[in-house]
């Protein structure tokens, strides 16, 4: 089974995936966190990130590693732990303008297929273009969406819980300088699915969401 989730950020994709992940028994796996590795290994290398053939090459040689449950993720970019390293905003940034490369998109996108292929009762991502190009024919699709004001809110209170420094001003700039980029790019831009359940969580407890995804798996709505 092939769940897919798509959304802007901070609409609670990552948190209603690994819930659902964990309630179904399936493999979770945040795309999001595989561009940000290799936006990571740019930054590092002080690799161009608007450079595509370089950032393509950039792609090809980084070697990221997923593990762990849903409770306890780990991403590895050649072997180091980086998953609480590509959660800066900086690497998000990044992510969003390498992601822009469709040669870059290419190399991801195959990797994600065969993740979500080969696991073994099924998997749920979470990403941009999951319902439109990487599993067109996922089981379920939902695209999650909240106002821009609640989804910079909750990704400040996470920013603020992890130590970062930053304002709210500042995070709301960089939701819609992201949102803008994600949605408009030429390649595999932010869409929703003809087939994707669509809901509005800026109004809703996380509970209640993932009993209306649950639903909709199980068929009761
Ligand atoms: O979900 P996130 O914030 O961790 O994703 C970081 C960036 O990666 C996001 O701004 C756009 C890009 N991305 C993408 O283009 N396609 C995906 N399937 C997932 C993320």
């Amino acid at each position: 089974m092939i769940i897919a989730i798509d959304g802007p950020s901070g609409a609670g994709k990552s948190t209603l995936g690994k819930m659902l992940a964990k309630k179904l028994g399936l493999l979770y796996i945040d795309t999001g966190a595989m561009y940000r590795t290799v936006a990571l290994y740019a930054i590092r290398g002080e690799i161009d990130t608007r450079d595509r053939e370089a950032m393509t090459s950039a792609a090809e040689s980084a070697e990221i590693g997923l593990s762990g449950n849903p409770d306890n993720l780990k991403v590895f970019l050649n072997g180091e732990d980086v998953s609480e390293a590509i959660r800066s905003a900086e690497c998000g940034q990044a992510a969003s303008v390498i992601s822009t490369h469709t040669g870059v998109r290419r190399i991801l996108v195959e990797r994600q297929r065969r993740l979500g292929e080969s696991a073994e009762n099924g998997a749920v991502l979470d990403g941009r273009d999951i319902g439109t190009v990487v599993f067109p024919n996922a089981d379920h699709k939902f695209f999650l969406t909240a106002k821009p004001e609640a989804r910079a809110e909750r990704r400040y209170s996470e920013d603020v819980a992890k130590g970062r420094a930053v304002s709210l001003e500042h995070t709301v700039r960089e939701i819609e300088k992201r949102d803008e980029r994600d949605s408009t790019r030429e390649d595999s831009p932010l869409m929703i699915a003809d087939d994707a359940v669509v809901i509005d969580t800026s109004e809703m407890e996380i509970g209640e969401v993932l009993e209306r995804m649950i639903s909709v798996v199980v068929g009761r709505s």
